[in-house]
C-alpha cells in the first residue's frame, strides 16, 4: 500500500452550528473506517483545516468528494506527502476545535496566535497537525 497523507484548508460556506458538525463528522467516520482513512478536522469558526491519510487511491477519492461538498468552498491543497507513518493512526476522523487548543501550542507556530500563518506556509500547518496530535495523544482531550 502507498501512504499519503493530505492536508487542505477551506472556509465554511455558512457559519456551522454544532449539529452541521456532527453530521459531517458522522459521514466521514462512517466513510473512513470502511476505507481505511485516518485524520484530524480542525475547526476554527473561519476555516477548516483537514488532514487525510491512507491508501493514495482512497485518500484522493475521499479528497474529491470532500471538494465538492457545498458546504465549505474556497478548498485549497496545502500539501500532499508520503510519510512513513500515519499521524492519526487512532482516529478514523479526530476533531478539535481551534479554540480548544492550548493557546502556547498555537503560539508554537504563530507569534501573534492568530491561525493565518498557518493557511499560508505548508510546514507550519503540518507541524502544528504534529503538535495537536501529540497534544490529544498525551491528554486524552475528548474529540466530538
Ligand atoms: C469540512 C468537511 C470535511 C469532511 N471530511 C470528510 C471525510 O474525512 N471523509 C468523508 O468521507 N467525507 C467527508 N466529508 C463529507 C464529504 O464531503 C461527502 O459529503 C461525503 O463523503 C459523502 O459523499 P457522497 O455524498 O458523494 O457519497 C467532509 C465534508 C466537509 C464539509
Amino acid at each position: 500500500m502507498v501512504l499519503v497523507q493530505l492536508v487542505y484548508v477551506s472556509r465554511p460556506s455558512r457559519p456551522l452550528v454544532s449539529s452541521d458538525l456532527m453530521a459531517i463528522l458522522g459521514t466521514a467516520r462512517e466513510r473512513n473506517a470502511n476505507d481505511g482513512v485516518t485524520g484530524m478536522l480542525c475547526y476554527s469558526g473561519d476555516f477548516f483545516l483537514q488532514i487525510l491519510e491512507g491508501e493514495r487511491a482512497r485518500v484522493c477519492a475521499t479528497f474529491q468528494r470532500i471538494s465538492r461538498d457545498e458546504r465549505h468552498r474556497d478548498v485549497y491543497l496545502l500539501c500532499y506527502l508520503y510519510p512513513e507513518r500515519r499521524l492519526f493512526s487512532e482516529w478514523g476522523m479526530g476533531y478539535v476545535g481551534l479554540g480548544d487548543i492550548p493557546r502556547e501550542l498555537v503560539l508554537r507556530h504563530s507569534e501573534d496566535g492568530a491561525m493565518r500563518p498557518i493557511l499560508t506556509d505548508p510546514h507550519i500547518a503540518m507541524a502544528f497537525l504534529a503538535d495537536i496530535a501529540n497534544h490529544v495523544s498525551e491528554t486524552q482531550t475528548a474529540l466530538l
